[in-house]
């Protein structure tokens, strides 16, 4: 009697033993990406997926992009304590165009404080692609009143928001500009010179568009050097591990989950994604929010990274863009790799609710 309580002592301690290995795994698991799928497999099945989809087109309006290998496809997924899952080519470099916007955005809001960049440039959707002149005729009249309706992610609100970096020389901006980006990236970036010469003979609509907005009073002083800076830093190179990290120092308010290096203060991040979220696929950011929830931003380099807040940031490279300059297969990744691991902040309360009720 005593034996055979004895022996299933031992087997209920075992079976005991068992159950809370596999509850460390899952709380492990979810630490990471707050459900219990397994983020590499998740990664792996969409690289696999979309390897092969063809849709979309290089952008070819800077020449040096239609240059780039279209098939050149990577994906990384980067945890808020540091964990990296990737896919694919995640070395290979191609130029960072818009998604700069995002960490120069930051740049300024860390120095001069969010209002500062919602009263000179704002905060609002403009409905309009990223380049349009109509945008910038159409909220020329509220200058000065506190609402434009711009944002820094459309090319006059970033070209203003260049403008706004403190510096007494192009030097000494550009050192801040590349320094962000470094930190976030974790490592240091640098300017692929063969974008910036491309881009340079052939930005004649961003000079336009940064006359305009010197003359509307967006941009204080020198709107060629703005230009010029917002050239260069749309033509500095990163690889889709880079974007990942880039990502996930957002999504770990601020910090890169890697160095540990500090960006931006943790309270001034939700503004950013904000603006990310409204105005990161341009006029398609609706219908991107609609199916992914996630803060994101785009590039005509190929690039999207994306921002599940306190789970993982993640970053897709694919060159071929849709009408709307996002990457075609970035956006098709990324959807279905984070709706996987439950990476829809809109969708949140449904594991909580879940677990709460008992009916898990
Ligand atoms: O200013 C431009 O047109 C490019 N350097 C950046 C545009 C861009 O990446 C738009 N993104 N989807």
């Amino acid at each position: 009697m005593s034996k055979g309580l004895s022996i299933r002592q031992a087997s209920l301690a075992g079976i005991i033993g068992l159950i809370s290995a596999a509850a460390i795994s899952v709380s492990a698991q979810r630490a990471s990406t707050g459900t219990t799928v397994e983020p590499q497999g998740a990664v792996t099945r969409a690289y696999n997926e979309f390897k092969s989809l063809t849709e979309g087109k290089n952008a070819d309006y800077i020449p040096a992009l239609a240059k780039v290998d279209p098939n050149l496809f990577g994906i990384a997924l980067v945890t808020t304590d540091g964990k990296v899952y990737t896919a694919g080519d995640v070395g290979t470099e191609v130029s960072i165009q818009s998604i700069s916007k995002v960490f120069t955005m930051a740049q300024v809001i860390q120095e001069q404080g969010l209002e500062s960049v919602e009263k000179r440039i704002g905060v609002d959707a403009t409905g309009a692609r990223f380049n349009s002149i109509i945008a910038v005729e159409a909220v020329k009249t509220v200058v000065g009143t506190g609402a434009p309706e711009m944002n820094p992610l459309v090319n006059p609100g970033a070209i203003s928001a260049t403008s706004m970096v403190i510096g007494a020389t192009a030097d000494d901006i550009w050192k801040k500009i590349i320094g962000i980006y470094s930190d976030a990236a974790g490592r240091p970036l640098r300017v692929l010179n063969d974008v910036y010469e491309s881009e340079s003979a052939t930005n004649q609509r961003n000079q336009a568009i940064g006359a305009l907005m010197f003359a509307y009073g967006y941009i204080k002083n020198n709107w060629q050097q703005a230009v010029d800076l917002y050239t260069r830093q749309c033509s500095v190179g990163v690889n889709a591990k880079d974007l990942g990290m880039m990502a996930a120092t957002l999504a770990a308010g601020g910090r890169n989950p890697m160095t540990g290096k500090r960006i931006i203060d943790e309270s001034k991040v939700p503004g950013v994604l904000a603006v990310m979220a409204t105005a990161g696929l341009y006029d398609d950011s609706g219908k991107w929010l609609y199916h992914t929830g996630l803060p994101a931003k785009s590039g005509v380099g190929g690039g999207i990274i994306a921002v599940s807040p306190g789970k993982f940031g993640i970053a897709v490279v694919s060159p071929p863009l849709d009408d709307a300059g996002n990457s075609v297969r970035a956006q098709r990744a990324i959807t279905q790799i984070s709706n996987n691991l439950g990476g829809n902040p809109y969708a949140a309360f449904r594991e909580e609710a879940v677990a709460t009720s008992g009916r898990r």
